[in-house]
């Protein structure tokens, strides 16, 4: 939530930041603003809206030239979204402007110390109060690096921040709390971001800083500090991705780019982890004595990654034999753990900085319980905590909602449950073979759902105006339907809620009359039947059925308004077949109802607030 970039070096950095806010936008796009340094002056420009909201004022009425500046595009928590709240905020006499990526829990303390002090705010933000802050310890301390040392010290919360310092036209500071912060190493310039996306034009060698870490970034070198001013060595790592897995391409939107990348992404995931049809999470990664000592998992994700934790669960009790519970991370980070150290806490995450799955990362090792992560961005703070990590190889994922990650998400999963039930020997060799066969086939299964892109769309033609919309799953589906719900109210703003197909006799069909479309996933599965029976229960009321089903099957096809079929695949695999066709029946309805799914209101991709 929130996107800082800064950058320093010789190129046009007007230009360089609002290219890098737009990498960045999906963190959040409620206002953006950019301040530069130009004949020993800070300038600042900023505007409630978007990024080209900001960047027609530019064009509109530009400013000096500079080739130092920083830029920030604004998820709100303090103040309303409004021009006056957007960052950079400037400290009273100019000489700092900061934009900040975070919460300042104790402001409100520091502000009124401020205030007694002769300051005063021009906005309701937390961020002013940094600005000020640094202002007013600076002219203490009369040196810069003791000045914010003292600062960051005395801010209690998150931030990663991105200060310009009007005194010195070579520097940029980067500081990180809690929120994540990149530097991009140049030639003769550097770069500072939220996020690796917006370094990726310009250089694919990076630092990451940890918490509690400084940078002083100039075009010629960059210094790394503590939070008590001690100087600090830091690796260079190399960015695995190219600039075109950040860019659109053909698609109009990201999320449909994303939802046609799932073929790849399951492919990808079968090189890397199957050889000759055996599943080798377990072995390359040495994580078998791990999860065989252990007699207890517990998954900690959010949104859509805890969705895919709810697959999980049911494929480790299935064929591992191991008992899992899925939280909430939000719930799970603030509970008290009744664990024993044969416990394994798994971290689900495709961004690896949510702030509420660190949270419960963090609660469970200081419980003394291991972490395994599963994770999509490598070097996110989710990846470098845990003790052990697996990756999901979606790539870059930019939309909001997410789609390919789940994905990903679900077959790793998968490949571990089968992998673990082969070792503990609930499944034989030709067992394993036969499932993992099924799972080479999936790639090209996926392929033939997208196919079938166009009937979807008409589906959405028929739907957009709801006000509710219904999704039933029962066993390894329920899950589906709760992600189902979740991509449409999250890309669409149509209400809608999944449930347990057997829950609804007991309440929900009360919701059910002829206006409300009722989406049923029902594939070939062990539960059929039950799901039929659920269906016939919607039908007798009116509701409109649009079922998720297995092709070739007229009996559910009778009971539908709308079918959808998808090819045959065992169970264990129908998570996977059945959430492609929702991806995009939210996709189209999104854009039938004018709503950009890419940027739906009120959210931001990366929920790095608690
Ligand atoms: O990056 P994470 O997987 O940790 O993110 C968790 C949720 O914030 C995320 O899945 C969110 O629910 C998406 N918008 C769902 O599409």
């Amino acid at each position: 939530m929130c996107g800082i970039v800064g950058y320093v070096g010789r190129k046009d950095a007007e230009s360089v930041l609002t290219v890098g806010l737009q990498k960045l936008e999906y963190r959040g796009y409620d206002s953006a603003g950019i301040a530069l340094l130009t004949n020993s002056e800070i300038v600042v420009r900023k505007k409630a809206g978007k990024i080209h909201d900001l960047i027609n004022d530019l064009e509109n009425n530009p400013l000096p030239k500079s080739d130092i500046g920083i830029a920030h595009t604004r998820w709100a928590t303090h103040g309303g979204v409004c021009d006056t709240n957007a960052h950079p905020h400037p400290s009273r006499s100019g000489i700092f402007a900061v934009v900040h990526n975070g919460i300042i829990d104790n402001y409100a303390v520091l502000k009124e110390k401020l205030e007694r002090e002769g300051y005063h705010f021009q906005s309701e933000t937390d961020t002013e109060v940094i600005a000020n802050l640094l202002e007013y310890n600076y002219l203490k301390e009369k040196d810069l690096l003791k000045a914010l040392v003292r600062t960051v010290n005395e801010l209690k919360g998150s931030f990663a921040l991105a200060i310009l310092f009007k005194e010195d036209p070579d520097l940029i500071i980067g500081v990180r709390k809690d929120s994540p912060l990149v530097v991009g190493l140049g030639e003769g310039e550097n770069i500072l971001a939220s996020d690796p996306v917006a370094v990726l034009p310009h250089t694919k060698r990076v630092v990451y800083l940890n918490d509690g870490e400084i940078a002083f970034v100039r075009r010629s070198s960059v210094e790394f500090y503590d939070f008590n001013g001690n100087p600090v060595e830091k690796e260079v790592k190399i960015l695995n991705y190219d600039e075109e897995d950040a860019e659109k391409g053909p698609y109009p939107h990201f999320m449909l780019k994303e939802i046609y990348e799932q073929p790849k992404v399951l492919s990808t995931n079968l090189e890397r982890y199957v050889r000759s049809l055996r599943p080798v999470l377990l072995r390359d990664l040495n994580l078998r004595k791990l999860l065989l000592n252990k007699s207890r998992i517990i998954i900690e994700a959010a949104g859509t990654s805890y969705h895919a934790g709810l697959v999980g669960k049911y494929l480790l009790e299935t064929y591992a034999g191991i008992p899992v519970e899925v939280e909430y991370s939000s719930e799970f980070s603030h509970k008290k753990l009744v664990t024993d150290s044969r416990t394994l806490v798994v971290a689900i995450s495709q961004s690896g900085e949510t702030a509420d799955t660190i949270d419960g990362l963090r609660h469970a090792k200081k419980h003394g319980l291991e972490v395994l992560a599963i994770v999509n961005r490598p070097e996110s703070t989710i990846a470098r905590e845990s003790d052990y990590v697996i990756y999901t190889n979606a790539g870059i994922e930019v939309g909001v909602a997410s789609t390919k990650a789940y994905v990903a998400q679900v077959q790793v999963l998968t490949l571990l449950a089968l992998e673990l039930a082969n070792v503990k020997g609930f499944l034989t060799e030709e067992e394993l073979e036969g499932m993992m066969r099924h799972m080479e086939a999936l790639p090209e299964k996926v392929e033939r759902v997208l196919a079938l892109d166009a009937h979807i769309e008409h589906i959405a033609e028929r739907i957009y105006r709801s006000t509710n919309v219904m999704f039933l799953g029962r066993g390894i589906n329920y899950p589906t339907a709760l992600e189902g719900a979740l991509k449409l109210k999250e890309v669409s703003y149509i209400h809608a809620i999944g449930y347990a197909a057997g829950e609804m006799k007991h309440g929900p069909l009360a919701l059910v009359d002829n206006n409300l479309p009722v989406v049923v996933i029902n594939p070939r599965s062990s539960v059929y039947e039950l799901t039929v029976s659920s269906t016939h229960e919607v039908t007798a009321r009116g509701g409109r059925v649009i079922s998720i089903i297995t092709e070739g099957d007229m009996r559910m096809a009778e009971l539908s308004t709308f079918t959808v079929f998808v090819p045959d695949v065992p169970e264990f695999l129908t998570p996977i077949i059945t959430i492609v066709p929702l991806q995009l029946l939210a996709y189209y309805a999104a854009v039938l109802r004018g709503v950009d799914p890419d940027k739906p209101r009120n959210l931001a991709k990366s929920v790095t607030v608690r």
